[in-house]
């Protein structure tokens, strides 16, 4: 795995940094239980937020583990190459991420009972987040203006693809997969109830103040003071924390601050033909 190289996988880049053809293949062909919580996000739509809340309602809202292990050890992706060794090692239930569409994953997933979390934000919250990260993260393209990334996330050529295309996959496809869909906002606005409709979809049954414990340790707050989740483990020449952190803003609507009305526009109108094949209807702001 190198910094600086680019995996291309089913016409999706991948950072070489974390991905391998073999690891990416892995991920392709993984044999999942039924006893198995897969978390699938486009990046930058709260997949770390989702690690930890299932995180914390399997412990019955003890945070132990999320205050001593690392939400990638904890939580892994699939497609990562250290993955293949992390998951003999695994306890069931295993909390798995991935960020693969779901036309990779559709034919292992097939015929499982494995129970899928679909985290989704609005696409234009989920673009500047992308964008900030970029500029920390050594081991993803250096984009020189919002513009440029703007364009590169609407035409889908950024990593890990087209925003449009994940989306479509995950959510267009509820009939064959055991599928549970929350957005970001929702977890933002009422994150207490949504906590409640996530652990009765894993069946796990917490008293009211275990459900308090899940809910105060997955804030905002108080994981942008958890090193466990911060990302502020991975060293500087990986994730560069002068050009700006992980756990940035954690707010709903934040791209208002960083559209101009000629990228909004140009937003909506892609937004609006690209979706306009399939049914699935959002209210953002
Ligand atoms: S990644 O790299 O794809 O795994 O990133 P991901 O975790 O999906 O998304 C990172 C953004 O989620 C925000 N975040 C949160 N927001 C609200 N509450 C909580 N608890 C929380 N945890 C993470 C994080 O700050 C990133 O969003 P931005 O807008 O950049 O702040």
């Amino acid at each position: 795995a190198r910094m600086d190289v680019t995996e291309t996988f089913h016409h999706i880049k991948f950072c070489g940094h974390l991905h391998t053809q073999e690891s990416l293949s892995f991920a392709q062909n993984f044999d999942f239980l039924g006893s198995d919580i897969l978390i699938a996000t486009y990046p930058k739509s709260g997949t770390t937020w989702m690690q930890q809340i299932v995180s914390l309602l399997l412990s019955n809202g003890n945070p132990q583990l999320v205050e001593t292990i690392p939400n990638w050890a904890r939580a892994p992706w699939l497609e990562q190459y250290y993955f293949k060794d992390l998951c003999r090692v695994l306890q069931s239930p295993r909390i798995l991420s991935t960020h693969l569409p779901y036309e990779i994953l559709a034919p292992a997933l097939q015929g499982s009972r494995t129970k899928v979390i679909n985290v989704i934000r609005n696409p234009k919250d989920a673009a500047v987040s992308y964008y900030f990260f970029h500029k920390m993260a050594n081991f993803l393209p250096d984009y020189s203006t919002f513009d440029e990334f703007l364009n590169s996330f609407l035409d889908g050529t950024v990593h890990y693809g087209s925003w449009f295309d994940h989306v479509k996959g995950w959510a267009g496809n509820a009939k064959n997969l055991n599928i549970f869909y929350i957005t970001y906002e929702e977890l933002f606005q009422d994150l207490g109830g949504s906590l409640e409709k996530i652990s009765h979809f894993l069946g796990c049954s917490l008293l009211p103040e275990e459900l308090s414990s899940v809910q105060r340790n997955s804030t905002f707050g108080s994981m942008k003071d958890n090193s466990m989740v911060n990302y502020t483990l991975i060293p500087n020449n990986i994730m560069d924390h002068s050009k700006g952190q992980f756990m940035r803003q954690g707010k709903i609507g934040d791209w208002k601050h960083h559209f101009t009305s000629k990228q909004n526009t140009r937003f909506n109108d892609v937004f609006n033909v690209e979706m306009s094949d399939s049914k699935l209807d959002f209210v953002w702001e």
